[in-house]
């Protein structure tokens, strides 16, 4: 049998009317959320392990004090205890190039950004 194409295509249209409805609101999607590209410093200074020999509030009082016990370690609230300069710059370098020969690593891996933002972080800390 052969089916006759164009008159197909007559009966699929004249059904079409009745799929979509005037009234019908079109359904929106909510925009995706924003990507998150601020960088979350406390989070950071967590993660990092930052925290746990420096201590949350900077005092050089962490999880890991057994560890420094030989070592010297800044109290990020008292100026007076840095070595290395208390200014944003200073410690955004002090945190990217590390201290060599102390447990104070080089963190150049965490982009300049991240640094930053712990460096502002760390500062907020100073009374
Ligand atoms: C394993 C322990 C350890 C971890 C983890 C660590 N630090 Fe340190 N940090 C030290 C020690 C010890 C010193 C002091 C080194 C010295 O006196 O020469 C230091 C020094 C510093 C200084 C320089 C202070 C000064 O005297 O000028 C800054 C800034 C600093 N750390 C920030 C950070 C940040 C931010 C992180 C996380 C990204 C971090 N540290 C992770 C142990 C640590």
């Amino acid at each position: 049998m052969k089916i006759r194409l164009p008159l197909v295509f007559l009966i699929v249209l004249s059904f079409l009317p009745s799929c979509s409805s005037e009234n019908e609101t079109p359904k929106i999607e909510p925009p995706p959320p924003p990507a998150v590209s601020v960088p979350f410093p406390e989070a950071m200074y967590v993660q990092n392990g930052c925290a746990s020999c420096h201590g949350m509030g900077g005092n050089g009082r962490g999880t890991r004090t057994q560890l420094l016990s030989n070592s010297r370690i800044p109290n990020f609230q008292d100026k007076s205890t840095y070595l290395y300069g208390s200014s944003k710059e200073a410690i955004a370098k002090s945190i990217k190039n590390g201290i060599p020969g102390t447990y104070m690593k080089a963190y150049s891996h965490m982009r300049k950004t991240e640094i930053e933002a712990v460096a502002e972080y760390i500062q907020k800390m100073q009374k």
